[in-house]
């Protein structure tokens, strides 16, 4: 019998109770079993870089050991699909050992800002390089069996207000960025399921947007999975199952169970509208229960997080300090000790193992003296941490520097407001560097920070967030057995002033205006003529490469462009070669050139290999604003190859064919078109509407005498809940909580909102 047939067979033998009951999850982590129709309940679970299972309960912490992989901000410096997917595949088989089914992740989210908290989470400032590396990984998931949650689906690029938020965003810059890494990832892997945002996108909630989870993600993408909510993120159930929403996590939602039943009666949903949404929850359950349960070896996994590690810290510096020789050295940071290998939130892992990298340097056979410089909780420091440091560098040919943000700086839940290090960490280093120290730093963060000292140190070493590896991982970088080859997956602005998103990014409580459309991250500083501190696809290597010898020629409908790559150096290493397609005239507003291809090369010293990258018709297209569509418009286009998007030391020009004109609007180099030019009607920002609604935010609800009334005293018991909880749960807890909307207020709470909700309405009457 055929897989839908059998599906379907299922969906005929249950009640219409049963039907709804599976609309919404059982508890945090599982769908409702079906006993009558023999239909299990299998677990979801965070997600993305290894396993969070929590025995029971919704809390962030207490979930079972699990290899904790780099986070995407350092998976993506790879470049490596070949690697994402077997931390992919690896992440799957230990989902089929704990007998999870859904792994809720990848996240493809476009890194708008480099001041979102969550962006540890998330690959790219870049959509092509953010949806194949989210490919890869789903497809390494997936082929155990196992199915991943692609998300958040979509325009979530910001934590403040991250559910009640309102992204504003034209149809161009919607398409060509912000949906574009799931429709790379939707084509090319398939997920299992897609988990939608809690945000809005134009006025209208992501779980109730037929237009984004029926036209676009199923009719135009082809998508065949089920979609989710983000935990708590649903608005108006009915409106959401018409649109395309199937299931809602976490459950059971008695709410929302009386709201379809209201609706069926009254002929708003037919049971074919039910029907639709429990044949995807049955085909996910059939397809991925029962995987062949099979333990997994902690330490091969453990190899997987430290090789993918390895190969992606990204090297910013080096005047030959690095790799390490026989000099005498010394390992200055608290960090060092206990490394910041992870992001705060719901995707914290609880390690299998982790490697210091204070212990992994000593275990490499290094004798170095050791001095903490601050404080790794905060990154203070005193004059007597300082003095210390400096004393113990006396007779040393060089200082080994661990720094990093801490855990306060950035985190699911809120935003960083500034791009600083920690203050006391930079006056350890320029403390070191005035005494005449040289310094070889490696930083530890999720996100890019300004370096005031980057051209006094002799190596730096960007290590992002390493994983549990991240100890041995960097002692072999720095000792030379691995030789680095990260690349940026985002670019390192000057200063957070210089960022595209400057004074739009988490300014208003509602509404986000997307104001540079199309130029995010180096579209924008190339298009600006910024300069930057290190761009986008930047990163050196122990050797050195040359490119050269560019052919670009049509084939059929692709592009082939073919190159040799040399090791000019004298070890062996891996280059990234860049592919960024331009169109210099075009009629509409453009960034100067786009990512369109990447391949990584492993050569050895003198080595030397011809490569041929594809480029498909597709990378020369654009969206066009008036047809509605991804078209191509008629030129000569240049391709630059070369090893990040400012050194781009090969080109061609080549003609294609297309349409003579292009509809989108136009700019000036460098010169933003006003943000009212880009939409048809009336930019769709939201209001208040003054009355309390389940969608009031609490503290819109608590700025009103009924909020004062009956509300306060509810928040401050959460609030003392969240105090009770301590740790980095409680800050993102506490600074999530005044957003929310009233409706979330029952997640994970046990409260009885629509009784709260009728009290609000009813005070004072
Ligand atoms: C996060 C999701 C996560 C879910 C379950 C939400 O708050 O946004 O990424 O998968 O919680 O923990």
């Amino acid at each position: 019998m055929s897989d839908n047939h059998v599906v379907k067979q299922i969906v005929d033998s249950m009640s219409l109770d049963e039907k709804i009951r599976l609309l919404a999850g059982r508890d945090a982590w599982h769908t409702q079993p079906i006993e009558s129709a023999s239909l299990p309940s299998v677990m979801l679970t965070d997600g993305p870089h290894g396993l969070r299972k929590q025995e029971e309960g919704f809390g962030l912490n207490g979930s079972i050991p699990s290899t904790c992989f780099p986070p995407a901000c350092l998976m993506a410096a790879s470049w490596d699909e070949g690697m994402v997917g077997s931390v992919g595949s690896a992440i799957g088989e230990e989902c089929a050992a704990e007998d999870v089914s859904i792994i809720l992740g990848p996240g493809v989210n476009i890194k708008r800002s480099p001041l979102c908290g969550r962006n540890f989470e998330y690959y790219s400032e870049d959509p092509y390089l953010a949806g194949k590396m989210g490919a890869a990984f789903i497809r390494g998931v997936q082929k155990n069996g196992i199915g991943t949650s692609l998300k958040h689906f979509a325009a979530n690029n910001q934590e403040k207000a991250r559910m009640s938020s309102n992204s504003i965003i034209d149809e161009r810059a919607l398409r060509e960025i912000y949906l574009k890494p799931f429709e790379i990832a939707v084509r090319e892997s398939q997920p299992v399921t897609v988990m939608c945002s809690y945000n809005m996108i134009n006025g209208v909630y992501s779980c109730e947007n037929g237009w984004l989870l029926s036209d676009v993600l199923r009719d135009e993408w082809g998508f065949e999975g089920l979609v989710m909510t983000d935990w708590g993120a649903m608005d108006d159930r009915v409106e959401a199952t018409l649109s395309g929403l199937d299931l809602e996590m976490p459950g059971p939602s008695p709410m929302n169970e009386k709201k379809i039943r209201k609706a069926l009666e009254d002929g708003a949903l037919s049971i074919e509208d039910i029907d639709k949404c429990v044949s995807r929850i049955v085909s996910m359950v059939m397809r991925c229960r029962n995987v062949e349960k099979k333990p997994y070896s902690v330490d091969a996994h453990h190899k997987i997080a430290h090789d993918m590690a390895a190969s992606s810290f990204v090297l910013l510096e080096n005047d030959g300090a690095l790799p390490l020789g026989n000099g005498r050295y010394l390992l200055i940071g608290a960090l060092a000790e206990k490394p910041r290998y992870q992001g705060a939130g719901s995707s914290r892992i609880n390690p299998t193992k982790l490697d210091s990298i204070r212990d992994s340097l000593a275990a490499s056979g290094m004798a170095f003296d050791y001095a903490p410089g601050y404080d790794a909780e905060t990154g203070s420091t005193d004059d007597k941490l300082i003095s210390d440091a400096l004393r113990v560098s006396e007779g040393k040919d060089a200082a080994i520097v661990i720094i990093g943000l801490p855990e306060s700086y950035e985190s699911e839940g809120f935003d960083r407001k500034h791009m600083d290090l920690p203050s006391g960490e930079i006056r350890l280093v320029e403390a070191l560097l005035d005494a005449g120290v040289p310094v070889i730093a490696a930083v530890l963060a999720g996100s890019p920070v300004i370096l005031p000292f980057r051209k006094r140190v002799s190596s730096l070493l960007f290590c992002y967030l390493g994983g549990q590896a991240v100890g041995s991982a960097l002692a072999d970088v720095l000792s030379g057995r691995v030789n680095p080859s990260g690349k940026l997956a985002e670019t390192f602005p000057l200063s957070v002033a210089d960022t595209p998103c400057f004074g739009s990014f988490a300014t208003d409580d509602r509404n986000v205006e997307y104001r540079e459309s199309i130029f995010v991250g180096y579209r924008y500083y190339d298009w600006a003529g910024k300069e930057v501190a290190y761009p986008f696809g930047y990163g050196l290597s122990y050797t050195s490469f040359s490119l050269h010898s560019f052919d670009v020629r049509k084939d059929g409908d692709d592009v082939a462009a073919s190159l040799s790559v040399r090791n000019t150096g004298e070890k062996e290493g891996e280059e990234v070669v860049q592919i960024y397609i331009g169109l210099p005239g075009s009629h509409i507003m453009r960034p100067v050139r786009e990512l369109r291809a990447f391949r990584k090369v492993r050569l050895a010293p003198g080595e030397e290999e011809r490569i041929e990258i594809r480029l498909s018709h597709d990378s020369f297209s654009y969206y066009d604003t008036e047809l509605q569509s991804f078209e191509i418009e008629d030129g000569e286009y240049i391709i630059y190859a070369g090893t990040s998007s400012r050194d781009l030391p090969l080109s061609a020009s080549i003609r294609i064919n297309g349409r003579k004109e292009a509809h989108g609007a136009y700019a000036e180099r460098g010169k933003l078109p006003s943000f009212e030019s880009l939409f048809r009607k009336d930019v769709p920002r939201i209001k208040a509407d003054g009355g309390i609604t389940l969608n009031s935010t609490v503290s819109e609800v608590l700025e009103t005498e009924a909020g004062k009334a009956i509300l306060a005293p509810i928040v401050k018991e959460a609030e003392k809940a969240y105090e009770a909880i301590g740790g980095d749960v409680r800050t993102m807890m506490l600074s999530m909580l005044r957003d929310m909307p009233l409706r979330a207020l029952s997640m994970n709470s046990g409260l009885d909102v629509q009784a709260i909700y009728e009290a609000l309405k009813g005070y004072g009457a």
